[in-house]
């Protein structure tokens, strides 16, 4: 059965916003997606009834309060075929890569090396560059090709034995190119090394199972599945993360305080210093209720039709270059217009009220690769529409003419 794209924009109350008469176009939810009922409800129902802080209370609030929180990490868990003890909540997806590389890099010494990609976000890449800089270990970029998919011939040849982590995007936030992230689980496997996946795009297009995905970290931010800001989840195998030592200290993440001795909790908690986001937590676990009465393979269909559509469309204009052709990729749509700057374009199509993302999209190493220093972008999401698709393209020739 196709999915019912009108059912599902139903639930987003901003979608049905008019702007100067014409109705808003969302192509932006690559960078935050818009929030549906079920999201906004959940949070303001807990807060009108039943608020107070987790794990430490003795009456009722506490208690319905925490086992509400608890209760998402375990739907988050189901999400993602991970075990409960497995999910770390963290304010961002960039703050679980920081995790990540401060903790678990707290093995590496200097000589190793971390591998990262081209096309990564800045998130998967600055804290690993700040791990190298404390500590000697080297930092490098496995390339991508013309099309935009991992040269997977180079990461091989880059896998030599100082490998010890290898961090690489599910699916890129500016290409869309989806990466084989089993196959590269494999060779990161192979010798050793662990993988630290960035889910932030993936999770939102396609199912994910870390255990099938063979991700030994895996870290996305809630916002952009629909869900609240102000939360990430880190999915880390139980057994690293029992090795691994705190991030953060203070309260929730010890066992005992002695003036002189203090003893970490067990994982997860040891990792969830202080009071968590505890309602952003219940409006997560709403998005993923939500989302998950529809048939995720249904809705990569829609988006993916989307995507073409919006592809055969611009493609037609002799100036737009796009950025990101490799196979199998997802719904983003990167692109350039002949000389024109990636801000005055998206200025342009703001008069449609078609919103998309300009700039450099948090992936500077990606833009020289590309040579360009900035770009636009639309995101495609499950609630965008053929129409939508075909106001942006209409917009777009607009631009061109505009600038020829
Ligand atoms: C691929 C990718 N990784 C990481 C991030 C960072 O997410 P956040 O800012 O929510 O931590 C983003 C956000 O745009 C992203 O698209």
């Amino acid at each position: 059965m196709p999915f019912d794209v009108d059912k599902a924009r139903a639930d987003f109350p901003i979608l049905s916003r008019i702007i100067n008469n014409k109705p808003l176009i969302y192509l932006d939810s690559g960078a935050s997606a818009q929030k549906p009922t079920a999201v906004i409800d959940a949070m303001g129902h807990a807060m009108r009834h039943s608020y107070a802080n987790v794990h430490r209370g003795l009456h009722r609030l506490a208690n319905e309060t925490t086992d509400a929180y608890e209760a998402g990490r375990e739907t988050v868990a189901r999400f993602i075929n991970a075990d409960v003890n497995e999910i770390i909540f963290t304010k961002s997806a960039t703050e679980a890569v920081n995790l990540v590389a401060f903790s678990y890099g707290q093995r590496l010494k200097a000589g190793d090396v971390v591998l990262t990609t081209e096309m990564e976000h800045h998130a998967n890449i600055v804290p690993w560059y700040m791990l190298a800089e404390r500590s000697g270990v080297i930092l490098k970029y496995v390339p991508i090709r013309d099309d935009g998919s991992l040269d997977m011939d180079a990461f091989e040849s880059m896998l030599t034995p100082e490998v010890k982590v290898v961090a690489v995007t599910h699916m890129s936030n500016v290409l869309g190119t989806i990466n084989d992230i089993p196959a590269i689980a494999a060779k990161v496997h192979a010798i050793g090394a662990k993988l630290m996946v960035d889910g932030c795009q993936g999770v939102v297009h396609m199912p994910v199972d870390v255990k099938a995905l063979g991700a030994d970290f895996y870290a996305f931010s809630a916002h952009k599945l629909y869900g609240p800001t102000g939360l990430g989840v880190l999915y880390a195998r139980a057994e690293l993360l029992e090795a691994m030592p705190p991030y953060q200290g203070g309260g929730e993440m010890i066992a005992h305080v002695t003036k002189d001795k203090i003893t970490w909790n067990e994982p997860p908690h040891r990792f969830e210093a202080g009071t968590p986001a505890i309602l952003e937590v219940i409006g997560l676990k709403a998005a993923i209720d939500w989302l998950s009465q529809f048939d995720r393979s249904e809705i990569m269909a829609h988006e993916h039709a989307l995507y073409k559509r919006a592809h055969d469309a611009l493609t037609q204009i002799n100036s737009l270059r796009v950025h990101g052709e490799a196979e199998g990729k997802g719904s983003i749509l990167t692109f350039s217009l002949g000389s024109a700057h990636a801000h005055d374009v998206a200025q342009i199509l703001d008069r449609y009220n078609v919103a998309v993302r300009a700039g450099t999209h948090c992936a500077e190493p990606l833009m020289t690769r590309l040579g360009v220093t900035s770009t636009v972008r639309a995101s495609i999401a499950l609630y965008n529409t053929e129409q939508e698709i075909d106001v942006l393209a209409e917009a777009v020739a607009k631009a061109q003419s505009f600038f020829a």
